[in-house]
């Protein structure tokens, strides 16, 4: 049997291995894939030792920038991610890793929630790995500008600097913002401690700004809860995790699930 998995420390909560073993059994292809708990302190030598065998695996926390060290050969999306969450094994030996973080996540707003990014006003929350993950598929989407805004301004201005040869991106700090985007999206952890970061309503145009959440949960997370009781339409991020997770299902096997009845299913789920 081809195998696959994730390695992430812990793992117990993944939901990967649900994905993929329905997109397995939605296109009718034989594999198994399995949690990976890899030791903290080796994460390459696990790898290693999966890919004697194993053709293909996901990585997540705390791994995918060790991941991005240990991949042979890299997509141009995953060097400039600076991170790796896929990584296959190549016919002749070599491991070849790539990001789909950021293709998951616009896949999710275009196809899913029908969000146009092109020529639209947008802000980025966060300049940690999850923001770099997804600035350079963001910004193929050709936004009329793209601001990046972060608690510690700085990480904000080396991001804009960084990404700045691929698209309209400028830094700011969260109390500088008042005009409102047409799209917001929270890559900050702030959710996770139940925080907001310290947002002007007037960001929010109530009936027409959207708002994404990269994080998800049973209850509408602290951020979509804001932008929904100021009128936005909200979105979180499970939709980002089943088609970051379509995206690397298609690397591995040639084959592109579809994402929608797969995202129906974790959300009855989640719900219940
Ligand atoms: P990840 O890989 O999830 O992006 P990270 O690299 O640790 O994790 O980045 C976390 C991001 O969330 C950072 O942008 C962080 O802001 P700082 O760079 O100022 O630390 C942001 N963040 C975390 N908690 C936050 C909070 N309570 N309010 C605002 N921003 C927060």
């Amino acid at each position: 049997m081809d195998r696959y998995g994730v390695f992430g420390n812990p793992i117990g909560h993944s939901k990967s291995p649900q994905i993929h073993r329905l997109f397995a059994e939605q296109t009718g292809q034989a594999l198994s894939y399995e949690p990976l708990l890899a030791p903290l302190d080796d994460f390459s030598g696990f790898a290693r030792e999966f890919f004697a065998h194993g053709l293909g695996a996901n990585v997540t926390v705390p791994f995918k920038e060790e991941a991005f060290r240990l991949a042979d050969q890299l997509t141009e999306r995953a060097r400039r991610a600076g991170a790796v969450n896929t990584l296959m094994k190549l016919e002749d030996g070599p491991l070849l890793g790539d990001n789909t973080d950021g293709i998951g996540l616009v896949r999710d707003l275009l196809d899913n929630a029908g969000v146009v990014l092109q020529d639209k006003r947008v802000l980025l929350l966060g300049a940690g790995g999850a923001v770099r993950g997804v600035l350079e598929p963001l910004l193929t989407q050709r936004p009329a500008t793209l601001v990046i805004a972060n608690r510690t301004l700085g990480k904000a201005e080396q991001l804009a600097d960084e990404f700045g040869e691929l698209g309209p991106v400028s830094a700011s700090a969260f109390e500088q913002l008042q005009s409102p985007f047409d799209v917001i999206i929270n890559g900050t952890s702030a959710s996770l401690g139940g925080e907001l970061p310290p947002l002007a309503d007037s960001l929010i145009r109530s009936g027409t700004t959207f708002c994404y959440d990269m994080m998800y949960g049973a209850k509408p997370t602290p951020f979509c809860q804001w932008a929904a009781d100021l009128g936005a339409q909200t979105r979180d991020g499970l939709g980002m995790l089943v088609e970051q997770a379509a995206a690397a299902f298609e690397l591995w096997r040639g084959v592109r699930p579809d994402a929608v009845p797969v995202l129906t299913q974790l959300r009855q789920q989640l719900a219940g």
